[in-house]
């Protein structure tokens, strides 16, 4: 008799714990984020033959030791922000060597790659990144990945719980459309190319969709014409108008595409993030927001200008908060906070534990 109860008991605890175990693994809600450097959280730095990587200081100064790790900026990314503003954990890099089954089902993956476009060819002069096709390609791994880990029916639900973002497109204009060595740009008219790249994404994002994205949000593209880089080309040092018309076009485009997918394909939330207008404000008016310089890159290297990154070699501006941008590209950690929040606010997302 004591036997038979001692047994029960013991089967009792094990069918509680597994019950457990398998409640934790499938109700985590995590997110899986596409993009590129504006996103990367250190995939470029394993990827030792490219050259868009942000591995050397002054990269990553405001991050948790200062050293750099992986993010192409001086703090957080605006992904990160948006993520722990929504009380969801930050997912590790794909490449990350101490990410398992465990991590994805805790905090999901980020496969975001400096230099990444939505289309194959684009910035193939920075020799290794992660295109668009790419990274859906690894998440389908990571997918099957998981469903030999807990089982399909689990798997499903962990996928359909989870938060997407999409956030690139600049760099097939920069690093692809506005550059001669580049057969695309010389193959397109401006809204030929824009066609081109948001019939891609259409297609990216169906599969998304098939393999299991319900919540999906993509980022649109800022005044990328008045990224210091930009600004170089330009006699007057002013913002290059005809490339942020080109981001302009794009976004009209794109969010068109987000709300048809969104009204056709089943069960999807798919939405447009847009904070074109109050980045353009950020760099029109910087007094207005706390910045006292939105032209030039914080950390830069004076006169050798334009650089690709910030280095060792570089110097600092003093105030990193008063700066809008990091280097000749990215945003500071004080403008992706600004840009995060703008985001937020436009989707009304709140945290994940105040929904009711
Ligand atoms: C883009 O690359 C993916 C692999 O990453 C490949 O499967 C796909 O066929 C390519 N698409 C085009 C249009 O080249
Ligand atoms: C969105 O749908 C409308 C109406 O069906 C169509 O005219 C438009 O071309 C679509 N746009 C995109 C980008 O898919
Ligand atoms: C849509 O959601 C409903 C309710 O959760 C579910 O039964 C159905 O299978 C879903 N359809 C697709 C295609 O995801
Ligand atoms: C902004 O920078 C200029 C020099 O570039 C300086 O003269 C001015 O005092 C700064 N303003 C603030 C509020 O820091």
């Amino acid at each position: 008799m004591e036997r038979t109860s001692l047994k029960l008991s013991v089967a009792i605890i094990v069918v509680l714990a597994s019950g457990f175990a398998y409640k934790r693994c499938s109700c985590a809600v995590v997110q899986f984020i596409f993009g590129d450097s504006l996103s990367d959280v250190g995939n470029n730095n394993y990827l030792t033959k490219s050259l868009a990587r942000a591995a050397l200081p002054w990269y990553g100064i405001d991050f948790g030791s200062g050293m750099p790790n992986g993010r192409f900026t001086n703090g957080r990314t605006a992904a990160d922000i948006v993520g722990d503003k929504m009380g969801l954990p930050r997912p590790r890099a794909f490449l990350d060597p101490t990410l398992d089954e465990d991590t994805i089902l805790e905090s999901g993956v980020n496969y975001a790659s400096g230099g990444g476009g939505i289309l194959n060819e684009t910035a193939s002069l920075f020799i290794q990144r992660f295109s668009l096709y790419k990274q859906i390609e690894l998440f389908q791994g990571t997918r099957e990945m998981i469903k030999a880990k807990i089982g399909e029916a689990a798997a499903d639900k962990f996928f359909t719980e989870a938060r997407y973002i999409v956030a690139l497109g600049s760099n097939d204009f920069i690093n692809n459309f506005l550059l001669p060595v580049y057969a695309d740009s010389w193959s397109y008219s401006s809204t030929g190319f824009v066609n081109y790249l948001v019939s891609t994404l259409e297609a990216q994002l169906r599969l998304l969709h098939s393999l299991g994205a319900r919540q999906l949000t993509f980022l649109g593209l800022g005044p990328m014409g008045c990224i210091p880089l930009q600004r170089y080309l330009t006699v007057s040092g002013d913002c290059q108008e005809s490339t942020n018309k080109l981001a302009i076009g794009f976004n009209k485009a794109a969010s068109q595409l987000l709300v048809n997918l969104s009204s056709t394909l089943p069960n999807a939330t798919f939405l447009f993030g847009d904070a074109y207008d109050f980045f353009q404000d950020m760099i029109d008016r910087p007094q207005v927001y706390g910045f006292n310089n939105s032209d030039a890159p914080c950390c830069s290297i004076g006169n050798i200008r334009p650089t690709l990154t910030c280095t060792p070699l570089s110097t600092l501006c003093k105030d990193r908060s008063q700066y809008v941008f990091w280097d000749e590209y990215h945003p500071t950690d004080k403008a992706n906070e600004l840009i995060a929040k703008q985001v937020m606010s436009t989707l009304g997302f709140k945290s994940i534990n105040d929904t009711n």
